[in-house]
C-alpha cells in the first residue's frame, strides 16, 4: 500500500493521518512542534476508536498502527507518493514549506496543500517541481467530511492531478475539479455568500442569530445533507432549472443586486450577533460541542453509506 506523509499534525493534519491509515495507507505524521506529532496521534487513536462504534472503520488498532511520527521533514517525505501539508495559512509559511518539501520529496510524490483560500500558483510558481503541485483543500474535520477540493496552478501535470483523485478516492474523500484557479476555491465562495447575508440580516435587526441557524438547520440544511442547490432547484419547478429560473430569478437578481457593499463581518454586525449570542464560549464548552458534532456526522455519514443511491 502507498506511503503519505502529512506535514503539520494540528486540527486538519491528524485528520488527514485518520482519514489515510484508516484506509489502508502507511502515514508518515511531521510536525516542526516539538511534541506535537505525538500528541496528535494519541488524538487519532480517539478518532479511530470514534469511527469504528459508527462502523466507519473496521479495525481502529490496526489503522493506528499504521501511523508513525517521523523525526524530521526528509524522515517524513522518504519514499511516499504524496505528501499533504497542513501548514500554517499564511503565503510565506506555504512558500516556504513547499520549497523544502519540493527539495526533500521522491520526484514522483505529490505535492498537496489543504489551504483554505491560497491558490497553487502563489507558492509553486518558482519550484523544479511545480508540476506536481497542487491544492487539496478540505473541509473540517475531514475525517467526517468528504469533500475535497482540487484546485491545481496552471501548470500541474494533469497526470498528477488524475493520481491525486485516484488516492483521494480510495482513502474514501469525494474530490471536485477546479478547472480554474479561485481564491477560496469553491466550497468557501459559497460560505461566504451564505455568511455575509447571515450576518447582515441578524446586523439589520431583521432575525436573531439562533433563528438564522434554525433556517439553516431545519430548512435549508437538510436538503443539502444530500442534494446540492442545482438538484434542488430542479425540483422545484416542473420545468427544471431554466422553469425555476425564469419564474423566481428576477427576484433573486433583485436581492444579490441590492446587496450593500460594506464589510458584513465589521465590529457593529459582531456585535449585533455577539448581544443575542449570549458571550462567547468557554475551550471546554468548544471542546463538548465538537466532540457532539462529531458524533451527529459520524451517524449522519453511516447513513448516507448506507442510504439508497439517487435514481438517474
Ligand atoms: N481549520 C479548518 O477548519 C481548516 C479547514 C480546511 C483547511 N484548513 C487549512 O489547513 C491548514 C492547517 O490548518 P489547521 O486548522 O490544522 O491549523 P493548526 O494551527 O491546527 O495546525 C497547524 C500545524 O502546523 C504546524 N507547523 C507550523 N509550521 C510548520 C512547519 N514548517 N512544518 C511542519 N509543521 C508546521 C504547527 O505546529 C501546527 O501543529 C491551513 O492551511 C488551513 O487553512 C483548515
Amino acid at each position: 500500500m502507498k506511503k503519505i506523509a502529512i506535514v503539520g499534525s494540528g486540527l486538519i493534519g491528524r485528520a488527514w493521518a485518520t482519514i489515510f491509515a484508516s484506509s489502508g495507507f502507511k502515514v508518515a505524521l511531521y510536525d516542526v512542534a516539538p511534541g506535537a506529532a505525538k500528541a496528535a496521534r494519541a488524538h487519532i487513536g480517539k478518532n479511530l476508536k470514534e469511527l469504528a462504534g459508527h462502523g466507519l472503520v473496521k479495525n481502529p488498532k490496526a489503522a493506528l498502527a499504521r501511523i508513525r511520527v517521523a523525526d524530521d521533514l526528509a524522515d517524513a517525505l522518504g519514499d511516499v507518493a504524496l505528501v499533504q501539508e497542513n501548514g500554517p495559512e499564511t503565503i510565506t509559511a506555504k512558500i516556504a514549506l513547499f520549497a523544502e518539501m519540493d527539495r526533500l520529496a521522491p520526484k514522483k510524490a505529490i505535492l498537496a496543500s489543504s489551504t483554505s483560500f491560497i491558490i497553487a500558483s502563489r507558492f509553486s510558481e518558482n519550484l523544479p517541481g511545480r508540476a506536481r503541485c497542487l491544492v487539496a483543500h478540505p473541509v473540517n474535520p475531514p475525517h467526517l467530511v468528504p469533500i475535497v477540493e482540487l484546485a491545481p496552478a496552471p501548470w500541474t501535470d494533469p497526470k498528477v492531478v488524475k493520481r491525486a483523485r485516484k488516492i483521494y478516492e480510495k482513502a474514501g474523500q469525494v474530490p471536485i475539479l477546479l478547472r480554474k484557479e479561485l481564491p477560496g476555491f469553491v466550497l468557501n465562495r459559497l460560505q461566504a455568500v451564505l455568511l455575509a447575508e447571515a450576518f447582515r440580516i441578524v446586523g439589520a435587526g431583521v432575525a436573531s442569530p439562533q433563528d438564522v441557524d434554525k433556517t439553516i438547520r431545519d430548512g435549508l440544511g437538510l436538503r443539502w445533507s444530500f442534494m446540492g442547490p442545482f438538484e434542488t432547484i430542479e425540483l422545484n419547478a416542473p420545468g427544471g432549472i431554466p422553469d425555476y429560473c425564469a419564474r423566481y430569478g428576477p427576484s433573486l437578481h433583485e436581492m444579490v443586486r441590492e446587496a450593500p457593499s460594506g464589510n458584513p463581518f465589521g465590529p457593529e454586525t459582531v456585535e449585533a450577533v455577539m448581544a443575542d449570542w449570549g458571550g462567547a464560549k468557554s475551550a471546554e464548552e468548544v471542546a463538548a460541542l465538537s466532540n457532539w458534532r462529531d458524533a451527529r456526522l459520524a451517524a449522519l455519514k453511516a447513513h448516507k453509506r448506507a442510504a439508497k443511491k439517487k435514481p438517474r
